[in-house]
């Protein structure tokens, strides 16, 4: 019998590291949603298409192939036959993904690709709009959110790490801006689902994260 696990909730809150942690422990196959979104954003970038331009991004949306692999435990986005997982982590790229998520033509393409994923096998998906549009029978849901101020220094951390120079009020704004986009958007918008379990971050490292949620799934899986 496979099992589904919805993770949803906004940029930042850890739900990729946590997710991919979890499946590999639970032996379930990990599907980052926003990676897709990150795709179809690159090509529009790539293709000089505004985000703006709704008419130009629906004619777009046949041309585009996004294909999903595993490769030793990692997913690899294939799109028109290129890896693209090298190229869209950039904060470019994000906000594209955020800009042009909000159109239906863009949204239906990949809900169909991740409802077909999620037949297949055990997944656990991260992304936005999992829990309430895309497996809205998923057997366990959860909305994994943190403050704005958490996730922003994080993310100043990570990068900090790497030695980029940034300023943590800046990246706050983006964040703030980023979930503005995605909660207020008319199309799917970022919300818990009634029936998914809150989990904040805000007080808790990754392995505080990890074990909350193992509890809130052997929770529901074995009820
Ligand atoms: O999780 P992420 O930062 O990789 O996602 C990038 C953008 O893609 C996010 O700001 C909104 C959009 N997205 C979405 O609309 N629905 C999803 N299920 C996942 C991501």
């Amino acid at each position: 019998m496979s099992v589904n696990i919805a993770i949803d909730g906004p940029a930042g809150a850890g739900k990729s590291t946590i997710a991919k942690r979890l499946a590999s422990e639970l032996g379930y196959i990990y599907i980052d949603t926003g990676a897709m979104y990150r795709a179809m954003a690159y090509y529009f970038l790539k293709n000089g298409i505004d985000s703006k331009d709704e008419e130009a991004i629906k004619q777009s949306c046949p041309k585009i192939d996004i294909t999903i692999k595993h490769i030793d435990g990692e997913q690899v986005v294939i799109l028109n036959g290129d890896n693209v997982n090298g190229v869209i982590r950039k904060e470019e790229v994000g906000k594209m993904a955020s800009a042009t998520s909000i159109y239906p033509a863009v949204r239906t393409k990949l809900v169909e690709l991740q409802r077909q994923l999620a037949s297949q096998e055990s997944v656990i998906m991260d992304g936005r709009d999992i829990g309430t549009v895309v497996l809205p029978d998923a057997d366990v849901k959860i909305y994994l959110t943190a403050s704005s101020r958490t996730r922003a220094q994080r993310r100043f951390d990570q990068l900090s790490q790497k030695g980029v120079e940034c300023d943590i009020e800046v990246i706050e704004k983006d964040i703030i801006a980023r979930d503005e986009q995605d909660m207020n958007r008319k199309v799917s918008p970022l919300r818990q689902a009634e029936d998914a379990v809150l989990l904040d971050s805000s007080n808790l490292d990754i392995d505080g994260v990890v074990s909350a949620m193992k509890d809130i799934i052997n929770d529901k899986i074995n009820k």
